[in-house]
């Protein structure tokens, strides 16, 4: 393939076109967890997941929907699909569900963390944290670390992060994770919780090297979902009057999600970030190491973890 003339900054443009891989490789039996799976592109990863006929756990705060989405699956596909009912803002539902996930599933073999918003305004969860730094970055990296010994126990087994280009916003300060000193921007607060996932992704790909345990995260696609409903009336006007035109079916989202999931030959691939499924450069302060150290050690407090040793 010709080298492109575009920077790594703006790499992201062309991987947006290429054309993306496919697998169909089977998920047959495969207990598959995916978080915020009730909409858009979680919604799309467990329709093509059961499609490839996986037995679905979906991880989800709103149970009316959950059940709607388990009819559907079960109408369309009829295989298993299982719900755990947990809200990310409350990192105590998070350990509650990573419980019930011990005691119901003696092998998981996909972790995929879908759940994730974009808020304009800076609001905080019960515990204090800032809401989507706590929601796309704190819950997850929680769950995932609950269910880690399982993922090993079950390996080979491979965990996805749904993450952003948006990680390109910017906006990480460890000394200022709950953004209290600073003036909350939308977009920045969004960059800040997808930068601190990616940084930390690297950190649990390394302690999972030998594991069989691959972790990966992407970039969804510019897909059409109820990503910002939570936001004001001007938002949600733009969002479905403007941006929708240039937004795609996340149809894609879960056909990629699907592809790092089952694709035979993504088995020992582990530690990127894809576009779609295209291998991307992230941004320079998501590939800082000596920053994705504090941020790991800040998560693991604020999560209530065990520091390492
Ligand atoms: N859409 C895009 O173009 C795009 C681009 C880049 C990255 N992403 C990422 O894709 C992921 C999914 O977003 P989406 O676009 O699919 O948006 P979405 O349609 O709004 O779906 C978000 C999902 O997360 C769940 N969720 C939100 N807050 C939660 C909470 N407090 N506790 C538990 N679950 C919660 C939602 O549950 P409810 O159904 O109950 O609301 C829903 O299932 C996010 O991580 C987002 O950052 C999306």
């Amino acid at each position: 393939m010709a080298k492109s003339k575009l920077p790594d900054e703006l790499i992201f443009i062309e991987n947006r076109r290429a054309r993306q891989k496919t697998t169909n490789a089977s998920m047959a039996g495969k207990v598959c967890v995916v978080s915020g799976s009730t909409s858009g592109v979680g919604l799309a990863a467990v329709r093509r997941l059961a499609h490839g006929n996986a037995h679905i756990v979906m991880v989800c705060r709103n149970p009316t929907k959950a059940e709607n989405v388990r009819t559907e699956l079960v109408t369309d596909y009829n295989v298993p699909v299982d719900i755990v009912i947990a809200d990310f803002c409350d990192l105590g539902d998070v350990r509650k569900a990573a419980d019930t996930l011990l005691g119901d599933y003696p092998r998981i073999d996909v972790l995929i963390n879908s759940a994730g918003l974009h808020s304009t305004a800076r609001t905080t969860t019960q515990q204090g944290f800032e809401t989507v730094f706590c929601v796309n970055h704190l819950a997850p990296f929680l769950l995932t670390h609950l269910l880690l010994e399982r993922l090993r126990q079950s390996a080979p087994a491979r965990i996805i992060q749904v993450n952003s280009e948006g990680h390109r916003f910017g906006g990480l300060d460890p000394a200022d994770l709950n953004w209290e000193h600073r003036r909350y921007n939308g977009y920045r607060g969004y960059g800040a919780s997808k930068i601190a996932q990616l940084l930390t992704t690297w950190e649990f790909t390394d302690r999972l090297a030998g594991t069989g345990v691959t972790i990966n995260a992407m970039h969804p696609g510019d897909v059409r979902t109820n990503i910002g409903n939570n936001n004001g009336p001007l938002y949600r006007w733009f969002q479905h009057n403007v941006t929708w035109h240039m937004l795609k079916d996340p149809a894609i989202s879960g056909e990629a999600l699907y592809y790092l999931a089952a694709a035979p030959e993504m088995a020992e691939v582990s530690g990127r970030f894809f576009h779609l499924t295209v291998d991307e450069k992230p941004a320079a302060p998501a590939l800082d190491r000596e920053m994705g150290r504090r941020v790991w050690d800040l998560s693991l407090q604020m999560t209530g973890l065990t520091p390492d040793p």
